[in-house]
């Protein structure tokens, strides 16, 4: 701890900075919400604007938007039923304490924490005494996709794969804060605390078995890998050599070290992992040089938020010495788990945004869909389609499937009709006219190309989960409080909206790579107790059933729909985050029961089943973090003095995210 105060970095937490923030990446593009483009639609026809207007948007898309609209409490017709629900196990009471609680009749284990050893020769973890060379040996920090890669088939014998998304300083490092007037304050970072920081972020892959009913880690397995922000990757697509990639250490605008903010995720059909590049604004500092032409490039996203201190020790990520090198951030990653020395791949074709996720889907016809939303404010939701189709039987074929494809983004237009426009050079206004000379400028700045087309601005895209069992596809959209009354629209109908939604996107013809489809609100959620909030669960939702800000969700292969979530605590929905199980089919459809619940300060990352449904795995993000809502602290939760020690509860251990494993203890499917 230091006395100097005004050196001091102000409010440390990550969440906060790089999600809540409304940075200078907000659309400010003029695109048309649906309520103004339904009002100028009545108004040529003589109606009505304002209330009338938007009660006639509603109308027109179904009868799940229709109950929200100005209702307080719409259930299903009134007619969902519990003996309908897909779900029948026994809910937990929602509610907040230092420890995660799993339904009765389940096994919920920490199968990796924070600084668990991976290889054979890793040091034990020592919070006191950490250093890169030791954390790039250990489980990284702030774990949030979680993918299962069964070996042989298996599903109790694979590799599991976890992002690491950021990290939180407060929480990690011994003697760094000081607490003034109820804040804290974390002492400037040096070299080898960056290094750790690094360390610490991008993603784990390892070895996991089942044995004799527990899971565990497998030290020795020969594909263990760690990947972090020091890793070479390569950048690959449309994209690749472009001029506004090229820096001072990579004069071939192909090679980048490294990959940061790595949020949600996916795994292919052909069993490669993607990580999702997300916030990686807040990793760059310093002003560009005069005239430089990628101000109003990095101005859409919000370069540089200046939230981490890493560009005082590395020239690379301070603007004002290596302007390119934020054009080199925002991508999917793939990564070969097969071989642990393969060199990571940027796949420019999918875009370039803050990813939250990359899940897939094999269409009819072979061609592989990822789905991909960008978590902002007003910004969109995006697939993209590959040119060439999976082959099941050669892997090597499918290798560099997403090194070409068409990117689209999605326009809901307020009849309930899906249109993805695609984000092509040459077509549209995606011309030299506006700025593109190249696909390479349209996927660098994806983002204003989308603006162009006139994209529906969402309400914070987060997961986008296709169902290969219904045929639908489920987005969480996680909440907007900035959205105004005048910029409501069909597929954000709520203003000020704290607790976010969840859209069902059915594609045309069943097609998950058809150009077109219809959509409607599966749930708008919050406390539907609460007249005012508007929610939409069914009546046959508990008190402990209903959540808000839905994130990260699954699909279990009996194709029920599993919703994690981000941002729930005592001060404003009286719960931590936590796992819910939600039905979409039948009576029982937006009837949501409460799972599985994290500890103080955590979010809930990750679910995902293994393909017998036997076994789930969560991730719980930044335990302990922003202590101050929990009554018996009241104050800031930090190294020293935390609201949680989860998950080993020994004085001398911090607390440590950690990846959860459930199985039911008579070894059954989950959830049923
Ligand atoms: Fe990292 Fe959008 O959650
Ligand atoms: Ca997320
Ligand atoms: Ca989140």
């Amino acid at each position: 701890m230091t006395d100097d105060l005004s050196a001091h970095q102000e409010s440390p937490f990550r969440t906060s900075l790089l999600e809540e923030a409304d940075g200078a990446g907000s659309n400010p593009t003029l695109n048309p919400t649906m309520g103004e483009l339904i009002s100028i639609r009545f108004s040529r026809r003589g109606l009505l604007r304002g209330a009338l207007a938007v009660s006639a948007i509603a109308a027109t898309v179904g009868p799940v938007a229709l109950m929200s609209a100005g209702k307080a409490q719409a259930a299903s017709d009134g007619a969902g039923s519990a003996s309908d629900s897909a779900f029948s196990f026994v809910e937990v009471e929602a509610g907040v304490d230092e420890t995660h609680h799993v339904a009765e009749g389940y096994d919920a284990e920490v199968l990796l924490r924070w600084g668990d050893p991976l290889f054979a020769d890793s040091p034990e973890f020592d919070p006191t005494n950490q250093t890169a060379e030791a954390q790039r040996r250990q489980f990284g920090y702030n774990n949030d996709y979680v993918g299962f890669i069964p070996l042989d088939g298996s599903s109790e014998h694979g590799l599991l794969v976890v992002n690491h998304e950021y990290t939180n300083e407060h929480l990690m490092f011994p003697g760094i804060v000081s607490v003034a007037e109820g804040k804290l304050k974390v002492a400037p970072a040096d070299k080898a605390r960056v290094d750790i920081e690094m360390a610490a972020h991008g993603g784990t892959v390892v070895e996991i078995r089942k044995v004799a009913g527990t899971w565990q880690v497998v030290r020795e397995g020969k594909l263990n890998r760690r990947i972090t922000a020091t890793t070479p990757m390569q950048i690959t697509g449309p994209a690749a050599g472009s001029e506004r990639l090229k820096t001072a250490e990579d004069a071939t605008g192909t090679r980048v070290i490294g990959t940061l903010n790595n949020c949600a995720g996916g795994v292919t059909p052909w069993g490669t992992y993607v990580m999702a590049e997300e916030n990686f604004h807040g990793y760059f500092l310093g002003t560009l040089p005069e005239g430089n032409k990628e101000a109003a490039n990095y101005k859409r996203y919000g370069v540089p938020e200046a939230s981490y201190e890493w560009g005082n020790v590395y020239d690379r990520f301070d603007l004002a010495k290596e302007p390119n090198e934020p054009n080199r951030f925002g991508w999917i990653v793939e990564v070969d788990v097969n071989d642990p020395n393969s060199v990571p791949k940027k796949r420019t074709a999918l875009g370039r945004f803050k990813h939250e996720g990359a899940e897939s889907i094999v269409a009819k016809d072979g061609r592989v869909v990822f789905y991909l939303g960008d978590d902002e404010r007003f910004d969109y939701v995006y697939k993209f389609v590959t040119s060439g189709t999976f082959n099941p039987n050669d892997r090597a074929a499918n290798m560099d499937l997403l090194d070409s494809g068409t990117l689209y983004v999605a326009k809901f237009d307020a009849d309930g009709a899906l249109e993805w426009l695609p984000l092509v050079f040459g077509q549209g206004s995606l011309t030299a006219a506006n700025g593109f000379d190249s696909q390479a400028d349209v996927l660098i700045e994806t983002r204003r190309a989308a603006d162009l087309l006139g994209a529906t601005k969402m309400d914070r895209p987060e997961d986008v989960q296709p169902n290969g069992v219904n045929g639908k596809v489920y987005v969480m959209l996680t909440n907007n409080t900035r959205r105004k009354d005048d910029q409501v629209d069909a597929a954000n109908p709520r203003a000020k909206n704290a607790f976010g939604h969840i859209i069902e996107i059915a594609e045309a013809d069943g097609d998950f790579a058809a150009t077109n489809g219809r959509w409607e609100v599966l749930l708008k959620c919050g406390d539907p107790s609460v007249a005012a909030v508007g929610a939409t669960f069914s009546t046959d939702t508990t008190r402990n059933g209903w959540f808000g800000m839905p994130d990260n969700c699954a699909v279990d292969s009996a194709g029920r729909l599993w919703v994690s979530t981000d941002g729930n605590n005592p001060k404003d929905t009286g719960r931590t985050d936590g796992l819910w199980a939600v039905d979409t089919e039948g009576g029982a459809r937006a009837t949501s029961k409460l799972f599985f619940r994290v500890p103080v300060g955590a979010e809930m990352c990750g679910p995902l089943f293994t393909p017998d449904d036997r076994t789930a795995f969560v991730a719980v993000q930044h335990p302990g973090d922003g202590g101050t809502d929990w009554a018996p602290f009241g104050r800031p939760s930090y190294y020293e003095d935390l609201s949680t020690r989860w998950p080993d509860f020994k004085d001398d251990m911090p607390v440590r995210p950690a990846v959860v494993v459930i199985t039911k203890k008579d070894g059954g499917t989950i959830g049923s």
